[in-house]
């Protein structure tokens, strides 16, 4: 069991958001699975992202990895809020006063005011007392298949001001939990950088406690600019079939086993900085982090876990076996 902000997940073990948590019936599932501690939404945004015929995913023949060229959710976020409110509604009731698993609504903006918006939606759901303690945020700082303005987790300093909007919405509410979606860092610099920024957002509690308005770092997002060519797929994206390469857009973002030493050792990395390096245990001494990338064995779960992740994400399984990827992984 994690105890992350002030949802808890249990098991730790999850999907991240992606493509195969994009509907009603995808969370449903998710939700449903004795096996998933939480469920994570694919990232929307405010009006829906405008999903062209180039956006797909492919699986490599030589491994458990995929390629992806999609940008965000074709869905607003009220369609997820809605979906969130009514598997909710239907797990509380029926739950017998048992605990019920949380949702993490990933969201992205690229202004200041439509993430304040955004926001303002998200606590409108959890204005409603039940489903405050099972409704967190996620900011998707790391999707590689979409251009500048999207905000980037390489450049902390450019995605300051909307840092401060969902601190904002900490300070004003303690109680909503507020994740970032990193991209793998490959140098200790880029950690750095986060890391001081991050910083920003300390403060001491009632109690004298040292906090941060960030409750917790998924860790990693796909590996952006990748390219595979039709010989390493199982089966081409239709849109793909005339060209050289294995999508459409040539490069797109690389997941699965293919980054999972990348993704553990951007966890450690964050481990070691947030807490075993953290001598003065301030605020960034209670950042958890969600390890992502390349989870496909119990074997990689288990490394996850050892690198200093509390809770293990999962998104390629999830698109190559179903919910079922979930059961096998405990096994
Ligand atoms: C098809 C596909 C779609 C994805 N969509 C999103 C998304 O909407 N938001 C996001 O934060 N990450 C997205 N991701 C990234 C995953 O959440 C995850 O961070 C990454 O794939 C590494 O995990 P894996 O190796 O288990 O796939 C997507 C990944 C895939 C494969």
């Amino acid at each position: 069991m994690a105890r992350i902000g002030s949802i808890t997940i249990s098991p730790v073990l999850m999907n991240t958001a992606c493509v195969w948590a994009s509907n009603l019936e995808q969370l449903q599932a998710l939700h449903s699975s004795s096996f998933t501690g939480a469920v994570t939404t694919r990232t929307c945004t405010l009006k829906g992202y405008n999903e062209t015929s180039t956006c797909g995913v492919v699986f490599t023949n030589s491994s458990m990895s995929s390629l992806n060229t999609y940008g965000y959710s074709p869905l607003p976020l009220a369609s997820y809020i809605g979906w969130v409110k009514e598997i909710l509604s239907t797990a509380v009731a029926s739950s017998n006063g048992k605990p019920v698993k949380p949702f993490i609504i990933s969201i992205t903006a690229c202004s200041v005011e439509e993430l304040s918006r955004m926001i303002f939606l998200v606590q409108e759901l959890r204005s409603t007392p039940m489903f405050a303690p099972l409704v967190a945020v996620e900011l998707n700082t790391s999707c590689p298949n979409v251009s500048s303005p999207s905000p980037s987790g390489y450049i902390p300093s450019s995605i300051y001001p909307l840092l401060r909007v969902l601190s904002e919405a900490h300070m004003q509410d303690k109680s909503m939990t507020i994740g970032l979606k990193l991209p793998p860092y490959t140098f200790r610099g880029q950690f750095h950088a986060m890391i001081s920024t991050l910083k920003e957002f300390n403060y001491e509690d009632a109690n004298g406690g040292q906090r941060n308005s960030f409750a917790f770092l998924t860790c990693t997002n796909t590996l952006g600019n990748s390219l595979l060519f039709p010989d390493q797929i199982i089966e081409p994206l239709a849109t793909a079939r005339d060209t050289e390469f294995a999508v459409p857009t040539t490069v797109g973002g690389l997941a699965g086993d293919a980054i999972h030493a990348l993704s553990v050792g951007n966890v450690y990395t964050f481990h070691r900085l947030l807490h075993e390096e953290n001598q003065s245990r301030d605020g960034l001494y209670g950042i958890s982090i969600i390890g992502v990338g390349g989870v496909t064995t119990p074997a990689a779960l288990g490394r996850m876990h050892k690198a200093g992740a509390s809770v293990v994400g999962v998104a390629t399984l999830l698109g190559a076996k179903g919910v079922r990827a979930f059961e096998l992984l405990s096994n």
